[in-house]
């Protein structure tokens, strides 16, 4: 019996010096990394595995230049796809030579000289979803090399993870992040399988919550493999219930945005507006070197951002349904709330509202706004104009899949 304790001890000191262990292991996320939802652009979405050194440099060049950086966004994420097909004879990933001919650490350098953060992707399984090495077995080696790298957000997929328990697999990751030591955002993409809103918290700062989105209003997309990817209205209803899971640095993900992409103006409104009034993290994923003004306009619009990023960093919730038109509200700091009437119907609706026949009563967070006692002034968040106030009937004309969002201010 001895002799097995004494083979055990010797074997796990070999594995853990094999991946490197040799600093006291820690456990835990970094805190603080994301005490607002994270902001910047994700390669997924628009070029799938078609991503290079160019790319990227155009990306963070436009970032700056557009004024999506002042906005906020400041990550570039590379999504799968960066490595090579195999590890190299030490075991370590190989950022792929082809794409990226100057080396991964230098485009990294590039980015962090541009005021940007860089992030990386890969998975918890033995592949990545498309077919790259995943990080199984290796998850202090691969810390060891983002830390190396610079990087400053991991996203940590799902695919190829057979037999492995999700909690495990993401505290595992975590703990090697912080025991390698470089501060990184630790973004589980767990598609909500397992419930990661319910044990997410102390190992990740935000976690996906659904499948894959797809550039429409509200559809289900059917791939040919038997999975869905989901229109963001449908993403929106999915999770209703676990908004009281999200705060500030554990934040519910509603995957990256589809704005700039296949919808139109109108839509795109509508699913940035929705995005900010969940606090969803706000990863753009379009093109940015075929950014129309319009698109450019939605994602840097200043108040909505900041109804986004308001420091409560509580995720709204629906409040009614009024002929089809949609009414969620988001507690705000200050006593403020954001109203956003969104019209889901096929058809242009005219509403009207009688702020004082309603109160917003917020039952996981307690928050409460009764109209009938307090007066709230109304700004239009969209027109960035102050509109009157709640003792008048709030009345709109709202088109098909547009939204008006109220900024409520006591
Ligand atoms: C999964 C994720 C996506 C993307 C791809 C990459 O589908 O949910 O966001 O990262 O993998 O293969």
């Amino acid at each position: 019996m001895k002799k097995i304790t004494l083979l055990l001890a010797v074997c796990f000191s070999i594995i853990s010096f094999g991946q490197g262990n040799m600093h006291t292991q820690q456990a835990g996320k970094f805190e603080g990394l994301a005490m607002t939802p994270p902001m910047g652009w994700n390669s997924w979405n628009t070029f799938a595995t078609n991503i290079d050194e160019k790319l990227v440099k155009e990306t963070a060049h436009i970032m700056v230049s557009s004024g999506l950086a002042t906005a906020g966004y400041n990550y570039i994420v590379l999504d799968d796809g960066w490595m090579t097909h195999n590890r190299d004879a030490n075991g370590d990933l190989v950022p792929d030579p082809v794409k990226f001919p100057n080396g991964m650490k230098s485009l990294i350098d590039y980015v962090h000289s541009k005021g940007l953060k860089f992030g990386l992707y890969n998975c918890a399984g033995t592949k990545t979803c498309a077919g790259y090495p995943g990080t199984r077995g290796y998850e202090y080696q691969d810390a060891r090399f983002y830390a190396k790298l610079g990087i400053d957000f991991l996203k940590y997929d799902w695919c190829n993870t057979e037999g492995i328990t999700a909690k495990e697999a993401y505290t595992t990751m975590s703990n090697a992040l912080k025991t390698a030591g470089k501060p990184i955002v630790f973004s589980l993409c767990e598609w909500g399988d397992n419930q990661p809103w319910e044990w997410g918290k102390p190992v990740g700062n935000l976690w996906r919550i659904s499948g894959d989105i797809y550039p429409c209003f509200d559809c289900e997309f059917k791939h040919p493999e038997n999975w869905s990817s989901w229109g963001f209205m449908k993403i929106v209803d999915m999770r209703k219930d676990i908004r009281k899971y999200s705060g500030p640095d554990h934040w519910n993900d509603f995957d990256m945005m589809e704005v700039g992409n296949e919808m139109n103006d109108t839509e795109d409104k509508s699913h940035f507006a929705m995005w900010c009034m969940m606090a969803s993290p706000l990863f753009t994923g379009n093109d940015y070197r075929k950014m129309s003004k319009e698109t450019l306009a939605i994602l840097t619009n200043k108040e909505m951002l900041a109804v986004n990023q308001d420091k409560l960093g509580v995720q709204g919730f629906k409040y009614a349904v009024v002929d089809g038109v949609e009414v969620w509200v988001k507690p705000l700091s200050e006593g403020a709330w954001a109203v956003s009437f969104l019209n889901r119907t096929d058809s242009l609706k005219k509403i009207t509202f009688d702020w004082k026949k309603n109160v917003f009563k917020d039952a996981d967070f307690g928050y409460e706004a009764v109209f009938n006692t307090t007066v709230f002034k109304i700004k239009d968040l969209w027109k960035n104009k102050e509109t009157g106030n709640t003792k008048k009937v709030f009345t709109a004309a709202i088109d098909s899949h547009d939204v008006v969002t109220l900024k409520l201010i006591p």
